[in-house]
């Protein structure tokens, strides 16, 4: 894993973009993977402001929530379409399919979408609890898109973004932890001191379950970005 430390989250986003845009600029880019929250939101402005063409790129989305129509405003495609998409127009852009309740349907389709477009940079956050996607703690090393109950932690977080903490949905679509693993490179960004722990343990704690994003251990290309909030515990 290689780590990048900068002192504030606008200049980590920017160390970041300075890799998505050097893989652009090289055509290396043919499929990239997405990730909402609040985290990458610095990059995809940076994205959004440059000049790079993704016109060619496909793109997939790590996850989405179960019941949420994409033009629902809390669902993760109207997030990507509000915050990266409308500036910055992508080939194709693919989400596992919230409205369809057929968890084992959605699986299969989305795993063949994934498989007949390799992720070449996988852009990561990570939630308190170590999670990436919403592979929550306990998800298996060898999963691939699955449907999953999110953890009461996961609910709480994710409510500021909602009207009232009632209408988080309690399942979401994700990619699994293999399917993560299968892209050639992978930047995790993480900013803020509620991000310090999940990352000491990500990074120096053992690679176990409980932890998923420790797992990128043995990932043969990881970029780890953090502001100095978030880099305080390693
Ligand atoms: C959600 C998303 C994750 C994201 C996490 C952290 O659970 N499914 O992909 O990494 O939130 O969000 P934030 O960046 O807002 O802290």
């Amino acid at each position: 894993m290689q780590i990048i430390r900068e002192q504030t989250a606008a200049a980590a986003s920017a160390k970041a973009f300075e890799i998505v845009a050097d893989m652009a600029r090289h055509n290396q880019l043919q499929v990239m993977g997405l990730a909402t929250g609040s985290t990458p939101l610095d990059l995809y402005k940076l994205i959004c402001a440059s000049d790079l063409d993704f016109s060619r790129t496909s793109s997939v989305n790590l996850d989405e929530y179960v019941g949420l129509k994409p033009t629902d405003p809390q669902s993760y495609h109207h997030f990507m379409q509000k915050h990266l998409f409308s500036v910055k127009p992508f080939k194709e852009s693919f989400f596992p399919d919230g409205t369809n309740p057929d968890a084992g349907a959605v699986a299969k389709a989305y795993d063949r979408i994934l498989a007949d477009h390799p992720i070449d940079l996988q852009v990561l956050g990570i939630g308190r609890n170590g999670h990436i996607g919403f592979n929550e703690p306990g998800t298996a090393f060898d999963s691939h898109t699955h449907r999953v109950a999110l953890t009461p932690s996961t609910i709480a977080a994710n409510a500021r973004f909602f009207a009232k903490p009632e209408l988080v949905p309690h399942y979401a679509y994700t990619m699994g932890i293999a399917s993560i693993m299968a892209a050639k490179q992978i930047i995790l960004l993480a900013f803020g001191k509620e991000k310090a722990a999940a990352i000491r343990a990500t990074i120096k704690g053992p690679v176990t379950t409980a932890v998923p994003a420790s797992i990128l251990q043995r990932h043969p290309n990881v970029t780890v970005v953090l502001d100095a909030a978030a880099a305080s515990q390693i």
